[in-house]
């Protein structure tokens, strides 16, 4: 192993990182967006028309997500960090890459297992076990909702992610269909000539760059990253 400053290892994951794991991707055959209409449950008009619809998905999705543990290849991204500094971007609301033994998460889209005051952003707490009431109040005094990011409203974390991407030695891409801007527009700002290895089942339309494409589900994927890191390292 090389001595010295460790690399900077930059992971871009979504959905299809959980798969393995139990949980439904977005737009995959089956995904939770085929059986529901995502305005009606993700975004801000959906919880002004019907808040306890919201909390419901929300809740089903939570109460889901404390029955699920991280999978091999969470596992895998979790061990990279003994070769390199690894900071892992995700789309995903879920907590599996912590689970797992990541250091270093940021969460594009919110986190499932927390709340938020709907008058002000900064007030986020943890939820304790599956369910979000309607009645449950921030300190001051008004309803909570899911800590998530929403169809139309704005990722507010995009600027600090987009700057991660600018220090990367190595991009990796796992498990996301790039359909979702800002999110997929992250692989612009990875430094030109630097190597991006793309993990997924199916082809990813991926305009702007090259990549290496590891075509395996996330568990194995994340295997033969690792086999070939440890070569290059
Ligand atoms: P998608 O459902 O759009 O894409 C999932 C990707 O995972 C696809 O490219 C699949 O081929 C791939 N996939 C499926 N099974 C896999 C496996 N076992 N291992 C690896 N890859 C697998 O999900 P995202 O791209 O994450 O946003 O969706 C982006 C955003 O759209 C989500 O964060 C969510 C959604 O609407 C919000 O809720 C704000």
């Amino acid at each position: 192993m090389k001595t010295g400053k460790m690399k900077n290892l930059v992971v871009l994951s979504g959905a299809g990182m959980s798969a393995e794991s139990g949980i439904r991707t977005f737009r995959d055959m089956g995904g939770l967006w085929e059986e529901y209409d995502v305005t009606e449950v993700a975004s801000l008009q959906a919880w002004e028309k019907d808040r306890d619809l919201v909390l419901r998905f929300y809740n089903e999705r939570r109460k889901q997500l404390l029955l699920c543990k991280p999978n091999k290849g969470h596992y895998g991204l979790a061990e990279l960090e003994k070769y390199f500094k690894v900071t892992i971007i995700t789309q995903n609301v879920d907590d599996l890459h912590e689970r797992a033994g990541s250091s270093e998460v940021f969460h594009l889209h919110g986190e499932l297992k927390k709340a938020r005051s709907t008058v002000d952003e900064n007030l986020i707490y943890d939820i304790d076990g599956w369910e979000l009431k309607k009645g449950d109040k921030c300190e001051r005094g008004l309803q909570l909702r899911p800590h998530v990011v929403w169809f139309g409203e704005a990722v507010p974390t995009i600027e600090k992610a987009s700057e991660i991407c600018r220090t990367a030695d190595i991009f990796v891409v796992i498990g996301t269909s790039l359909n979702v801007y800002p999110a997929a527009g992250l692989i612009n700002y990875v430094p030109q000539n630097i190597p991006i290895f793309l993990i997924d089942p199916n082809e990813v339309n991926t305009p702007s760059r090259d990549v290496k494409f590891i075509k395996e589900k996330a568990g194995v994927g994340v295997e033969k990253l690792i086999d070939i890191l440890k070569r290059v390292k």
